[in-house]
């Protein structure tokens, strides 16, 4: 029996792989939430963003079919007009050519001037330092004392000021919904600023490419209204339980057996600092910066063999007898 393979060059192959292209594009963006779309704007800032992007789209599209028309009537011009000249005169060139460029010229460096004004960094209350690490984000809240990681709480409705540097290599901080990139560099600190203007969780990344788990460097956005997120503060505040379980002594005692205490702090009790602080590590949303959610499972796998969930990053694997790794996931759960 003799089977026939599809013709690659057949036109239904080909409009199929066009198709199957433009649909990934066009489905690139998508996300049921919007929770990283900077078409979906929860600030004034990123409104002025998308207002800019579509300004320009919409601009650039009418050109594109404009220049598209010429071109289709200047070949198709039938044989006898070739010779000739061009029916539509020297008036055409200097228009079309000189004018009507400089025009639309003007009008996007006006519209970009606009938005940069917009988005001139306006007085604020809340300053939040992020500091980019490969690959997870130190976050600091300098006026209320608190350090977390791979989260930005902030209220509702008021601007807040971002301080960002890197530890190491050149990250980018990008949360499309809140506000444009903003450059996070070694050596120099950049000031950027968000808000949300409603309540919410959104999703930012980095947005420089530095090194293997550049696409998963995430991290979350929470927006509170003002009393919760005081309340948040507060209980951020708070010191850490003692043990109150002989499991979770154990617990705390594996943290220093297994030397986590050398790379990761727990406000008051652990000093480390390579890594992300852990003080309030039972009530974050996620582990990893944003690889996984945070839970029980999650966090025995990630601490057993964390380079096989996310390889390349800086913590080795643990290996830790099975009581152990249960009363160290146990102790993590109590730092709330
Ligand atoms: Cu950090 Cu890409």
């Amino acid at each position: 029996m003799q089977t026939t393979l599809p013709d690659r060059a057949s036109p239904f192959a080909l409009y199929s792989r066009v198709g199957a292209a433009l649909a990934m594009v066009l489905c690139g963006g998508c996300h049921a939430d919007h929770v990283q779309s900077m078409l979906h704007p929860a600030s004034s800032a990123s409104s002025e963003i998308a207002w800019l992007w579509w300004f320009l789209f919409t601009v650039c599209l009418i050109v594109l079919i404009a220049v598209m028309v010429l071109t289709y009537l200047a070949v198709f011009r039938r044989p006898e007009e070739r010779e000739e000249k061009s029916p539509l005169g020297t008036r055409f060139i200097v228009v079309s050519g000189v004018l009507i460029p400089a025009v639309i010229l003007l009008a996007i460096l006006l519209a970009s001037v606009k938005s940069q004004v917009a988005l001139a960094i306006p007085e604020t209350d809340v300053t939040i330092e992020v500091v980019g690490y490969q690959w997870w984000w130190e976050v600091r809240y300098p006026e209320e004392g608190i350090v977390t990681a791979n989260e930005l709480y902030i209220p509702v409705g008021e601007p807040v000021l971002l301080k960002l540097r890197s530890a190491d290599v050149i990250h980018s901080l990008w949360i499309p919904n809140l506000n444009g990139k903003t450059d996070m560099l070694p050596d120099k600190v950049n000031l950027a600023w968000i808000a949300a203007d409603r309540p919410g969780v959104f999703r930012g990344q980095c947005a420089e490419y530095c090194g293997v788990q550049h696409a998963w460097m995430a991290l979350e956005v929470v927006a509170l209204p003002r009393e919760e997120f005081d309340e948040w503060v507060d209980a951020r505040r708070q010191p850490v339980p003692e043990p109150d379980s002989e499991t979770v002594q154990r617990g705390k005692e594996v943290f220093v057996e297994a030397a986590c205490h050398n790379c990761h702090a727990v406000d008051g009790v652990f000093e480390g600092r390579r890594g992300p602080d852990l003080t309030h590590i039972a009530t974050r949303r996620t582990i990893g910066a944003g690889m996984l959610p945070n839970n029980r499972g999650n966090l025995a796998g990630w601490i057993s063999n964390p380079q096989a969930i996310k390889p390349g990053n800086l913590m080795p694997r643990t290996f830790l007898e099975p009581e152990d790794l249960h009363a160290l996931v146990e102790y993590l759960e109590t730092l709330e």
